[in-house]
């Protein structure tokens, strides 16, 4: 590393911040040997704050019915060749008590913009799971709502909720989503979520298409303000039946390289080593931990669905990435000296 670079790292630790311009500078500099080093010390701050462990949530994919058409997704709405499914409470109640046998505190309902999910049968279902399960939270990832509505989901129980903002580049949000779709919204809805209570979690894809090392800068910024409790970081991989079929995926080495910084400015958020890393590495989520996340999300959704919840090419859902396999996920874990807890993991502030 050059010297510049070493003083640029050196205020990173030291302060917990950059200017965009030295965020820009960092990335288009980074190199192996850099990677690593900044891995150690975000690795050695995860280590601090939250020992060494790694948090699971049991991942339920409720529904891949969605009323948006964002260009990357394969669950968007212009996909045809996409078969649909909706899962019924009664169904997610079912994940939900597997997923409490196998030793998760923390469910996610993650689903498209499905309409059929109301305020009235979300809040139904909130009260229902906090009312069996008083001890764990619940996440929930359902995408764009009205404030009202964040507000009623979050009387009904919820406790944390996840909106990735994609990116903080107003121009680059519209490259890849359909005019319909607005960053401000996007916005606003992340700052009405944090007002209202919830643990917020924000997040990008690393290397989306037209992303730049300035756009990073941008997101790396925004996280650094934002201060989200929990932060989704993960590679771009295309989906065949998308515009953006034929574009690279993200890689490993930049994901982690972005997830180290991220903890290294901000030590307390829970940072998971995405399905997305895990699916475009065999070791990738043993290599997301070392790099400074510490949760991974197991899919709690029923098996006959797993397939059909497919966000990009060959996204994992078996193997270790099956909320059943805990075991094949805790002894992998261990072989990196990670012990998976059965426990909320809520966040330290
Ligand atoms: N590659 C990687 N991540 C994707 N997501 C959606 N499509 C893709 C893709 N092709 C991510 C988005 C979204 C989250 C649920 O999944 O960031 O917010």
């Amino acid at each position: 590393m050059t010297h510049k670079q070493k003083q640029l790292i050196q205020k990173l630790i030291d302060t917990r911040s950059l200017t965009t311009e030295e965020y820009t500078q960092l990335i288009q500099a980074q190199d192996t040997k850099m990677r690593a080093y900044l891995a150690g010390i975000a690795r050695k701050i995860a280590d601090q704050v939250y020992g060494k462990t790694v948090f699971i949530r049991g991942l339920i994919e409720i529904s891949n019915i969605c009323k948006n058409d964002c260009l990357y997704c394969g669950i968007r709405a212009g996909n045809k060749d996409c078969m649909r499914y909706r899962l019924t409470p009664d169904e997610i109640l079912t994940c939900i008590h597997e997923g409490y046998r196998l030793g998760f505190r923390t469910f996610v309902m993650q689903g498209g913009e499905d309409a059929w999910f109301t305020d009235a049968i979300l809040c139904d279902l909130l009260k229902t799971i906090k009312k069996q399960y008083p001890d764990c939270a619940v996440t929930l990832s359902l995408g764009e709502r009205g404030e009202e509505s964040y507000r009623n989901l979050r009387m009904a129980g919820a406790d944390r909720y996840l909106l990735r903002h994609e990116t903080a580049d107003k121009p680059h949000y519209q490259q890849l989503h359909p005019k319909e779709m607005s960053f401000d919204t996007r916005m606003d809805c992340l700052q009405s979520l944090k007002q209202l209570g919830y643990q917020v979690g924000c997040g990008f894809m690393v290397q989306s298409p037209y992303q730049t090392a300035e756009h990073i800068a941008k997101d790396l910024k925004f996280i650094e303000t934002f201060q989200p409790d929990m932060c989704g970081i993960g590679p771009f991989i295309p989906h065949k039946d998308t515009p953006f079929y034929n574009q690279m995926a993200g890689t490993l080495e930049m994901t982690c390289f972005l997830l180290s910084i991220v903890r290294i400015i901000h030590p307390y958020v829970l940072l998971p080593a995405t399905t997305a890393l895990g699916s475009i590495d065999a070791q990738g989520r043993e290599k997301g931990v070392l790099s400074g996340a510490n949760v991974v999300m197991p899919n709690l959704s029923p098996a006959n669905v797993r397939d059909k919840y497919m966000l990009y090419n060959n996204k994992l859902s078996s193997g270790p990435e099956a909320a059943q396999n805990l075991q094949e996920l805790k002894q992998r874990m261990a072989a990196i000296g990670y012990e998976v807890v059965v426990a909320r993991g809520d966040v330290k502030r």
